[in-house]
C-alpha cells in the first residue's frame, strides 16, 4: 500500500490508538519550541494537526501541508481557525507557498517516510526568513536500526508503512549543504526506558 493510501487508512485511528512515539512528539514539540518566538510557521507532514493546536497559540498564520486528504479532514475539523491554511502537498515536488516568509518550519514524525532528505531541507532554507527555524523530530535512528517504524493495526493485523532509514549524520550534512546551523540535538526517551534506547531525535537548524 502506498505510504499516503496507509495513512488515508490510519487517520480514523491516528489520534486515539495506543501510540508512544506521537505521544512523546507531542511533549517534545512544546517543550522544544516554547524556548522559541515566531509568527509565521509551515508545518510539514501536519497530519491530523495534533501540534496545529499547539502551534496556534503562539503563531499568527499556520501553513500546514501533508499529501493525505483524510489526514487534513480531521486537522481541519480539529483547528478550525481562519490563521490555519491547509495546502495539500506532496513533500517530495516543489511546494506552493512563499519564499523567505516563515519564521519557522516545523517536522514531525515525517521525514522516515522521506527518501530524498536534500529536497526538503533545500526547500525549507528557501521558505524560511533570515535567522528562521527548522525544527525536526523524527524517530531516532537507533529505533530504526532496531526495526522500529511507523505501523498501525487494522482488522487483517498490522499494517506497516513504507519507511527509510536515516543516521544522525544524513540530517547534519543535509542540512549543513544548504547553509543551515546546528542549534539543537536532543534524544528523548520513554518514561520507563530513561537513559536506555532514545526513542526520538530533534534538531533546531538556523537558516544563515
Ligand atoms: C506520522 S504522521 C505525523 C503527523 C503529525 N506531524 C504528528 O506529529 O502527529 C506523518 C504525516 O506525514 C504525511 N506524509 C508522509 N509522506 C508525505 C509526503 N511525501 N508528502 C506529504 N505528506 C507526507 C502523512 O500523510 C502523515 O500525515
Amino acid at each position: 500500500m502506498s505510504i499516503k493510501k496507509a495513512y488515508n487508512s490510519w487517520s480514523k485511528i491516528y489520534d486515539t490508538n495506543v501510540n508512544k512515539t506521537r505521544d512523546l512528539d507531542k511533549e517534545v514539540t512544546i517543550k522544544t519550541l516554547s524556548e522559541y518566538t515566531f509568527d509565521r510557521v509551515l508545518e510539514l507532514g501536519s497530519g491530523t494537526g495534533k501540534n496545529t493546536e499547539y502551534l496556534l497559540q503562539q503563531s499568527i498564520d499556520i501553513t500546514c501541508l501533508d499529501f493525505s486528504e483524510e489526514m487534513m479532514a480531521i486537522a481541519r475539523e480539529k483547528v478550525k481557525n481562519p490563521i490555519v491554511k491547509f495546502v495539500k502537498t506532496d513533500l517530495n515536488k516543489e511546494w506552493e507557498v512563499s519564499n523567505d516568509f516563515f519564521d519557522l518550519v516545523t517536522c514531525s514524525l515525517t521525514l522516515e517516510h522521506i527518501q530524498d532528505l536534500d529536497t526538503i531541507f533545500k526547500q525549507a532554507y528557501k521558505k524560511l526568513k533570515h535567522q528562521g527555524k527548522f525544527f525536526i523530530c523524527e524517530l531516532h535512528p537507533i529505533k530504526q536500526y532496531l526495526g522500529s517504524k511507523a505501523r498501525y493495526e487494522t482488522d487483517d493485523g498490522i499494517q506497516e508503512l513504507e519507511v527509510y532509514t536515516h543516521h544522525t549524520t544524513d540530517y547534519i550534512d543535509s542540512a549543513k549543504k544548504q547553509g543551515f546551523k546546528l542549534l539543537e540535538l536532543k534524544e528523548w526517551f520513554d518514561a520507563d526506558l530513561e537513559n536506555k534506547i532514545p526513542r526520538l531525535i530533534s534538531f533546531v537548524f538556523q537558516k544563515g
